[in-house]
């Protein structure tokens, strides 16, 4: 039989945004200057992300990956900005490195030109709930927030050490929010700009009898809980895209 590990660890009063907190804020030193978190990316959506440690492989991966879809995140008004507890100095080698000498899939010579936060201090990783002992009380974990343009927190994602993360689904991510935002609807499992959508977002509906009767033109209920509607995809892209 499996023995469940029992904690033995002293609580600790680590704080963490939830979603719908305002992003916690701070100052910081990066590779791109100091920045001043959230109010620098006022009006802008940012997804703000944590990763263990400089010279290791997954990191080197997910740091390539990102850099190479920096384009395709701007293009929904969407910036990046990397933290781990290193110092400057060792987030610049590195980010050198990777230009210099590493070859990943079809990447190579990437340049990231976000910023990455040196926070040696681990200041801003507390701040942000991204050290979890139990995982490693020195490194950061693989923390994603997702910040919208007003500076609230709206999706928090956490992998562990070992595991390089999905950066296709953070694009389908913002991609969803800024689709639920615009058209007031909620996006099904596994959607993507073109497939139907949830209307009104759940929590929000009137009677049973009022919901199935009263639907608008083009709404589909095939049940009280449940009714969709077709969002083209060229509908989504031309209000949610605000980049080429
Ligand atoms: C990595 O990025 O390869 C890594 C970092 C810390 C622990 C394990 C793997």
């Amino acid at each position: 039989m499996t023995a469940i590990v029992e904690s033995t660890a002293t609580p600790t009063t680590t704080s963490m945004p939830r979603i719908g907190d305002p992003a916690p804020v701070f100052t910081a030193q990066t590779t791109q200057g100091e920045i001043h978190f959230p109010g620098d990316y006022a009006g802008r959506w940012v997804i703000l992300f944590s990763h263990p440690a400089d010279f290791t492989p997954v990191c080197t991966t997910e740091f390539m990956t990102f850099a190479s879809m920096e384009d395709d995140f701007a293009a929904y008004n969407t910036a990046l900005v990397g933290l781990s507890v290193d110092g400057l100095y060792s987030h610049i080698a590195w980010l050198r490195t990777i230009k210099d000498r590493i070859e990943f899939r079809d990447m190579k010579d990437v340049e990231v030109t976000f910023p990455l936060i040196d926070d040696v201090s681990m200041e801003v990783a507390t701040k942000y709930g991204m050290i979890m002992p139990g995982e490693d009380s020195t490194k950061a974990v693989r923390a994603v927030f997702v910040i919208d343009p007003r500076g609230v927190v709206r999706t928090i994602v956490y992998y562990p050490l070992s595991l390089g993360r999905n950066f296709d689904e953070l694009l389908r991510v913002v991609k969803a929010l800024q689709t639920a935002d615009a058209f007031d609807v909620a996006t099904p499992a596994d959607w993507r700009p073109g497939d139907r959508v949830i209307v009104p977002p759940a929590g929000s509906c009137g009677t049973a009898k009022e919901r199935m009767e009263g639907a608008e033109e083009g709404v589909e209920c095939v049940d009280w809980f449940f009714c969709t509607k077709e969002l083209p995809a060229d509908v989504v892209e031309s209000t949610i895209r605000t980049g080429s």
